[in-house]
């Protein structure tokens, strides 16, 4: 059953071994067992919406997991509206993504998923409202860094129980390894896995960290999320042929670029607009005829490799950030909106960004639009040209905030003339600021179409859309070192229907819209919570049947070591084992090189001081 000389060398070096060290006990809940990473929804139309969930796989399952989803009107999940059933596996990471549709428009559902018997936590979701509406509330985020910080910002957004939905516009993680952005770190919160996601293990490692965190895990299981990624799914300045975080010995940046795509999907409630490609998100998506929300990709479609402003090029007349596909695409979508209000939700800043530095006024960013001078004057014109009204445009990235016109050649800053439109910017949840720290004055006087800026605190904007103007509130987080889901409000900003320049004021919308559907209750509805007993648990094992490399992903409880692993054949022979030299308790990755074996069934057996744990696997 194996192969001369493989013995010998499996025994020194043919188990890479990762052993990560300890994850908050906060981020992982046994009675979610097996639906460890909770429940989300997305992407809702006017007639429903995508559910999501995650199903780990239990020691006696075998590789497909199956089971069934209900709708509800009630979070008792009593009153069912519809249900159907899921299969999952490893090829897909065990997620399990639904598009529901047949429910009423803008209504409340829960939906709650079951497999073996057990269930998920009760989501709650909501349908986009269709034909006449009069008011709509969205909550705007970018930019988690989960190192610099608690996600007290989506726990904020949760407990306000007044929006309709959230939109998030990337960065949703980050592919950097432990330590590598920024300057502070909270301690219990390091990168699993430790090094840069670059491939789609360590990929889809990042994401089930992520979604193990409990404030994002409640704040998707209580509203839908309507999703972008930035450039840090993938990695730092990503472009479509490249990114700056991508050196050519981390390999092909095709094949990392499409398993960062794979892994975005599989981890995301975001519903794929075209079937035969997953590269493209641009979509548009409406909520009655008060608002489209556009939402674009900036990165990964279509975009031209950064430039520096000092080339000549930069103001070449085909560079493009969103490719042409997709800038025609947009033109369309504005041109043929019969809503009143076009959010346009996108990633990196709009507006020109000009800082004096060594007496030189220049611009400072070559990432943003600023870096793609004709792709945004052929935006500008087509607005004007074509008398698109109500251009409101929302944007992440940048992890700070602003408020901007965005001027035309002939723009006036004292009465807004000149201005194509409107820019919110949203702060980030954790991620660090600017690079540059300057007072606001500063900034604004070398660019007057900017009404707010703040370059210091975290949080996130309110976006409050009604008839007679679409208004963002900016709320700052108390801290992101400690716990807390302390806001402040900092400013707000709104254009008027049918004007394109923002007008400053400290009001805040009523919260007209705090909602009367009850949360989904904190606890699934399993009869009892099952012991976990000091086990294990496998959070992943694939791909199985397995060629070349075996990924297990597994937390091993408080007070309990991981002391070897063994490998048996179908003869009950074993083939190979491994002492863990590093006993330590929580998330950790191990990656085996199955390689050498031939093709069988295998036993792998995960021996603790307190448990002995097995699971098949089928090499090829
Ligand atoms: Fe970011």
């Amino acid at each position: 059953m194996i192969k001369s000389a493989w013995l010998l060398i499996a025994l020194q070096t043919v188990i890479i071994f990762n052993i990560y060290g300890q994850i908050r006990s906060l981020d992982f809940d046994p009675q979610l067992a097996p639906f460890y990473h909770g429940v989300a929804s997305g992407d809702p139309s006017n007639d429903g919406f995508i559910i999501w969930t995650r199903v780990s796989p239990e020691p006696n399952q075998t590789n497909s997991i199956s089971g069934t989803w209900k709708i509800a009107a009630d979070s008792s999940m009593q009153q069912m509206v519809k249900s159907g059933v899921f299969s999952t596996d490893s090829s897909i990471d065990y997620t399990v993504k639904i598009r529901i549709d047949g429910l009423q428009p803008g209504q409340f559902y829960y939906y709650e998923f079951e497999s073996n018997g057990r269930y998920s936590l009760v989501g709650r979701s909501k349908t986009a409202p269709i034909g006449d509406n009069d008011s709509l509330r969205f909550a705007v985020v970018s930019c988690a860094h989960y190192e610099a910080g608690y996600f007290n910002v989506y726990e904020a957004i949760r407990k306000r129980n007044d929006i309709d939905a959230v939109i998030h516009l990337g960065d949703y993680i980050y592919e950097y390894g432990r330590g590598e952005y920024g300057q502070f770190f909270i301690n219990d919160r390091e990168y699993e896995p430790s090094g840069e996601a670059m491939d789609l293990n360590s990929y889809r490692t990042r994401y089930s960290q992520y979604r193990l965190d409990a404030d994002l895990r409640r704040l998707h299981q209580q509203y839908p999320m309507m999703i972008v990624w930035d450039d840090h799914e993938s990695a730092n300045n990503s472009y479509a042929d490249g990114a700056q975080n991508h050196d050519s010995n981390e390999g092909i940046w095709e094949d990392r670029k499409l398993a960062s795509i794979k892994a975005f999907h599989e981890w995301l409630p975001i519903s794929q607009v075209d079937s035969n490609d997953n590269k493209r998100i641009f979509r548009n998506i409406k909520y009655g005829d008060l608002a489209s929300i556009i939402f674009l990709d900036t990165r990964l479609y279509g975009r031209d490799v950064q430039m520096n402003f000092t080339n000549s090029s930069i103001q070449d007349s085909n560079r493009t950030i969103l490719g042409s596909y997709q800038e025609n695409w947009l033109f369309n979508a504005l041109k043929d909106s019969s809503t009143q209000w076009k959010i346009v939700a996108q990633q990196v800043m709009m507006a020109p960004l000009k800082i004096v530095s060594n007496n030189n006024l220049s611009f400072v960013n070559e990432d943003q639009w600023d870096g793609y001078p004709k792709a945004r004057e052929r935006l500008a014109n087509f607005v004007i040209d074509s008398g698109i009204q109500n251009f409101v445009v929302a944007t992440g990235d940048i992890h700070t905030s602003w408020a901007n016109d965005l001027p035309l050649d002939n723009y006036n800053s004292n009465t807004g003339n000149g201005s194509y439109g409107v820019e919110f910017v949203t702060p980030s949840v954790t991620s660090p600021g600017l690079s540059f720290n300057l007072p606001p004055s500063f900034i604004q006087a070398t660019n007057p179409h900017t009404k707010f800026v703040n370059t210091l605190d975290k949080g996130f904007i309110i976006l409050d859309v009604n008839k007679t103007r679409c208004q963002a509130e900016w709320y700052h987080i108390n801290s992101i070192q400690f716990k807390t889901s302390q806001t402040s409000h900092a400013t707000s900003a709104y254009v008027i229907n049918n004007e394109r320049h923002l007008n400053i004021t400290q009001s805040i919308s009523l919260a007209s819209k705090n909602h009367s559907a009850p949360f989904g209750p904190d606890i699934p509805n399993n009869p009892s919570y099952i012991n976990e007993n000091n086990n294990p648990t496998l959070l992943s094992i694939y791909p199985n049947p397995v060629k070349d490399l075996l990924h297990l992903q597994l937390i091993i409880n408080q007070n309990s070591t991981l002391n070897k692993i063994q490998c048996f054949d179908g003869l009950g022979k074993q083939v190979f084992f491994k002492v863990i030299t590093q006993p330590t308790n929580g998330l950790k990755n191990i990656t085996i090189n199955t390689a050498p074996l031939e093709s069988g069934n295998y036993i792998i057996t995960m021996v603790g001081d307190k448990f002995k744990y097995s699971r098949q696997f089928v090499k090829h």
